[in-house]
């Protein structure tokens, strides 16, 4: 039997209260105090995984480590402290007798994005962005055809549209719809990232790049969400009536208390996946029960089918992995998750109340 570890982290001080320690007041406590003690908290086993069976009849278990850091402090303190912290995080997955460590959410972008994690292991170490990837596109042509929206006129923005995600999401995505922005803030390798979308499209999809944020939002039919930043970047004020908002974005980037004003627009939490089986975490990790990250997803199907070359450390991913990776997901009988708004299943009433703001706007 194969067995997995996926390493993570609260995605903020809240998440830490409710996975962690299951204190949900602790929010109220000072957040300073809170960072400060997390600095000396070793990474620790919070969780074995049980219930993950393909569909070949083929099981695997996992262990939950945690790396007891915000994202804030992944991405200000220094980088060796950092790495030491998930190097031993690691070594904890391969003492339980792990084949393979996941990296989740912010610990992926950690030594060269798990290159010098995996150099001290003798396990392999994936970030889980192949199958994010697919996902993220499995999930913007379903949001499509759920709303009525023809893909192949659809006008989609990505946000964070640079990035490892971003990027490959971008070229995927660009063979499906009639109009794409590339959104971010350095307008350098959006423009490198257009010239290579443009060179390999084989359709004439009308490529956009724009660093202003505002005008992307107001508009897209559907964005895709995925950037580094930490906090709810997305203004729900700005977006078009009949909006999509695809976040994938860990933490997320949209905030649920302002785009609860928004009954016109449908935000969907990203890269949720349904996994074979009757998976249980044995703790609340945000996810409704069953449910995982794509990320972590990934670690279990390379767990399943025991192929670790196909395993995504580095700041490059290939189509090639990400379509060898979706057919072995096929194969397990991993899933797109039925879609949620900030954790509650999307009703067929919310559905049509977007279909009716698109309706609207014609
Ligand atoms: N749901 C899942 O299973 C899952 C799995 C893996 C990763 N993730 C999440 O996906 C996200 C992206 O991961 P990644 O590895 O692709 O990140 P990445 O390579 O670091 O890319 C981040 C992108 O965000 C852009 N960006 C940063 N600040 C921005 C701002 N203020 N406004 C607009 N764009 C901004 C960056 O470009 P500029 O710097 O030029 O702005 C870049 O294009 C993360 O939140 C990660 O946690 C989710």
């Amino acid at each position: 039997m194969g067995k997995f570890a996926f390493i993570f982290h609260p995605h903020d001080v809240e998440s830490l209260g409710d996975w962690v320690f299951s204190e949900p007041n602790l929010k109220k406590k000072r957040r300073h105090l809170i960072e400060r003690a997390l600095r000396w908290i070793p990474p620790l086993k919070r969780e074995s995984v049980t219930g993950l069976q393909s569909l070949t009849g083929k099981k695997a278990n996992g262990e939950m480590i945690l790396l007891p850091l915000v994202p804030e402090q992944i991405v200000k303190m220094d980088s060796g402290f950092i790495l030491q912290k998930l190097i031993r995080a690691g070594r904890i997955a391969q003492d339980l007798g792990c084949n393979i460590v996941g990296l989740g959410a912010y610990a992926a972008w950690v030594g060269k994005r798990g290159v010098l994690v995996a150099k001290e292991l003798n396990i392999p170490v994936t970030t889980g962005t192949s199958y994010t990837i697919e996902i993220v596109v499995q999930a913007v042509l379903k949001a499509a055809n759920d709303v009525g929206i023809e893909i192949d006129k659809a006008k989609v923005s990505i946000i964070g549209a640079t990035g490892l995600i971003g990027s490959i999401c971008s070229v995927i995505l660009a063979e499906k719809v009639p109009y794409l922005t590339l959104m971010a803030r350095n307008k350098i390798k959006m423009r490198k990232l257009a010239d290579s979308i443009i060179q390999q499209n084989k359709k004439k999809t009308i490529i956009k790049i724009t660093d202003n944020l505002k005008e992307s939002l107001s508009q897209s039919d559907i964005m895709v969400v995925v950037t580094s930043v930490p906090f709810a970047l997305i203004k729900v004020e700005d977006l078009n009536p009949g909006t999509i908002v695809c976040d994938i974005s860990l933490p997320h980037n949209v905030s649920p208390e302002k785009a609860a004003s928004r009954r016109d627009v449908l935000v969907i939490d990203g890269g949720v996946v349904n996994p074979p089986g009757k998976v249980d975490l044995h703790f609340n990790f945000g996810l409704a029960p069953g449910l995982v990250y794509a990320c972590m997803a990934e670690t279990m199907i390379l767990a399943l089918e025991e192929k670790y070359e196909y395993a995504c450390i580095g700041g490059k991913v290939s189509l090639a992995k990400v379509r060898a990776i979706s057919k072995f997901a096929v194969k397990h009988g991993f899933k797109l998750a039925q879609f949620r708004s900030f954790g509650k299943k999307v009703s067929i009433g919310q559905i049509e109340e977007v279909k009716k703001a698109r309706r609207g706007k014609k």
